[in-house]
């Protein structure tokens, strides 16, 4: 499959990984599994990360979630700032950066040791206790992070984030440095294709009704100004990240997690999109 765009450099520990790496897993609710390429090899799932914080912070603080973050796409760039002027700091949905580090913010007020328990929480989703976060890349990011130090401060001054901007950019930064393997992202996402409950456990990570908003969500904004190509080509929700993974979901069915470095012009990955667009196509299973 031919392969076009650039791996991440604004982040400049992503810009050294081998842009020829190609994985996918799939892993479905009756419990199959499938690979390729290479699906065993951990990468930087950034803004893949923003839907487990966003999970984590509806369960604890529910729909009250709503009066911080909206959901709209936004049809701008992850990284953007313009709406939040109008918009009184109140980004248009949860998967923007803006959105993320209002979600963050939220689970900082919230958490006794939130970046223990934020792991702890990952990891108790798939009992996979190898999950952690890359330092080098947190602080990669943290010494580039100028957009994100303005948009923290942006919405702090409207008086949407309560903490210091620098305790919320520190806990962002270590949520988007989490590591993981396309085997270990499609397992750990399978919670969202079986309404809200662990496949293996039975044991709810969401509800019934909050799993269908994040899927909702994902679906409508999970790739910024391109969520509508996504919805055309792959019908599927997901979510895409800098680090080149995207994860899909298709409910009642399976999670499918594809890890191709090169970016296109929109920040998702190049390939990632073309081979899920072919596997949905092929298959016939998309959601439409
Ligand atoms: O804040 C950032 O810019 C990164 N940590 C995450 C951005 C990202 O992954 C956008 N997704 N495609």
């Amino acid at each position: 499959m031919e392969d076009q765009g650039e791996v991440a450099s604004y982040i400049p520990e992503l810009a050294k990984v081998d842009p020829a790496n190609f994985g996918v897993h799939i892993s479905t609710i009756d419990h199959r599994h499938f690979g390729s390429g290479n699906c065993y090899d951990k990468f930087s799932i950034q803004s893949i990360a923003k839907v487990l914080a966003l999970v984590m912070a509806y369960r604890i603080v529910g729909d009250e979630i709503w009066n911080r973050v909206g959901v709209e796409p936004s049809g701008t760039a992850f990284n953007s700032l313009v709406q939040l002027e109008t918009d009184r700091g109140i980004p248009r949905n949860p998967f923007l950066n803006a959105g993320a580090i209002v979600v963050s913010d939220i689970l900082l007020s919230k958490l006794k040791n939130p970046r223990e328990d934020f792991i702890a929480f990952v990891r108790s989703i798939t009992n996979n206790t190898s999950l952690d976060y890359s330092r080098r890349i947190a602080q990669s990011e943290k010494e580039v992070g100028y957009r994100n130090v303005a948009l923290c401060n942006f919405i702090k001054s409207f008086g949407q984030i309560n903490n210091e901007p620098v305790d919320v950019l520190d806990f962002y930064y270590d949520l988007c440095s989490l590591e993981m393997s396309c085997q270990e992202l499609s397992g750990l996402f399978l919670f969202l294709a079986n309404n809200g409950c662990d496949v293996k456990s039975k044991n709810p990570v969401l509800s019934e009704s909050q799993s269908k908003r994040i899927n909702a969500l994902m679906q409508t904004c999970g790739f910024y100004d391109e969520s509508g190509d996504f919805a055309f080509k792959v019908g599927l929700p997901g979510k895409s990240g800098v680090g080149g993974g995207i994860i899909a979901v298709h409910p009642d069915q399976y999670a499918i997690a594809v890890w191709s470095p090169r970016l296109n012009k929109k920040g998702n990955s190049y390939r990632g999109m073309k081979f899920l667009e072919e596997f949905t196509t092929r298959s016939e299973l998309s959601i439409f």
